[in-house]
């Protein structure tokens, strides 16, 4: 079991949780995941691991209210417990001292998770810029934890209550303008989000890296549900990522696959209002 040591809401629907996992916390790195059960008839979820601190044995993890576990899992409180939290999962990301700029795209719970990997870039002595992209401004989260291991933070908004009016490819776009000489980018959040980085970095030959958020069930390897193609060639997230190079990723095959499941999550949904009381 798993003592959840501290719960914030930072946003609607939105949680910070930070849970006593000690095996996880002592080895995890920067770009991995874990997989929670949080009782014996639960299904497992991938969740970022986008903190921890290896003497408290605690791991945090941001999360978004959008289905039937994540609604059940914002009903725990500090003092509660998670059945099973299984990892690090997933390959560390590549943290390399570069010859120029790495920019971290973030949207929705994507920002928390590329806060850890922006952290590795800026401990490894890169200039690091964080993108961070809401619809307003009341949704954007972890601006200030950013804040404090990035260069610059830069923030777009759909109705521009905050940062650039637009879109986080728009401020990439004045990056580009300005002469920031980037030399990676990594965007991490929406699948379209991170197709459309993609396709704008890929004529400038910017290094593209993206942290894929496929549909996964086991999380080891073994069922294939998480599977994309990468080059050409079937590669399984869980196992072989969860980082690809974003130009190789066939983007409509990974967007279309996370809709696999619509009905089921759509029942189990349904099933955990029936038996909880309706929409919270
Ligand atoms: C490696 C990885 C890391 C992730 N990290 C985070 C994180 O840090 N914070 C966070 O809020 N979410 C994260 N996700 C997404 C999270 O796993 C899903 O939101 C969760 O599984 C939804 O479960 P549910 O039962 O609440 O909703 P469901 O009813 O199962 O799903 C609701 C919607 O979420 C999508 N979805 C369902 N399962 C997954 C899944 N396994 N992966 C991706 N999308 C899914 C479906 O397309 C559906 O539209 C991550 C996913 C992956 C693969
Ligand atoms: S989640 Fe089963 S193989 Fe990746």
């Amino acid at each position: 079991m798993h003592r959840i040591v501290e719960k914030r809401k930072l946003i609607e629907r939105t949680w910070q949780m930070r849970v006593e996992a000690p095996l996880v916390a002592r080895k995890c790195m920067a770009g991995q995941f874990l997989m929670l059960r949080i009782h014996e008839e639960g299904e497992r979820i991938p969740l970022t691991i986008a903190d921890w601190d290896r003497e408290a044995g605690t791991i945090d993890i941001y999360f978004q209210e959008i289905g039937a576990t994540t609604e059940h899992l914002a009903t725990l409180e500090e003092g509660d417990a998670i059945l099973d939290v299984v990892g690090p999962l997933g390959n560390p990301s590549h943290v390399e001292k570069l010859d120029g700029t790495f920019v971290m795209v973030g949207g929705g719970f994507g920002i928390a998770a590329g806060y850890p990997v922006a952290r590795a870039f800026k401990e490894a002595g890169n200039r690091v810029i964080a993108v961070l992209g809401a619809k307003t401004r009341g949704l954007l989260i972890c601006e200030d934890m950013l804040k404090a291991v990035c260069d610059e933070v830069l923030v777009a908004t759909n109705d521009g209550s905050y940062g650039v009016q637009g879109l986080v490819s728009d401020v990439l776009e004045g990056l580009l303008d300005r002469g920031e000489d980037i030399r990676q980018v990594f965007p991490v959040g929406p699948p379209i989000m991170m197709k459309v980085i993609s396709q704008m970095t890929l004529p400038l030959k910017i290094k593209t890296v993206v942290s894929l958020n496929s549909v996964m069930v086991d999380g080891t390897g073994m069922c294939g549900s998480c599977r994309v193609t990468v080059a050409g060639k079937t590669r399984f997230v869980c196992s072989e990522g969860i980082d690809f190079n974003g130009h190789e990723v066939d983007w409509d095959e990974m967007m279309s696959r996370q809709k696999m499941y619509g009905r089921q999550e759509q029942e189990a949904l349904a099933h955990y209002h029936a038996c909880h009381g309706g929409s919270r």
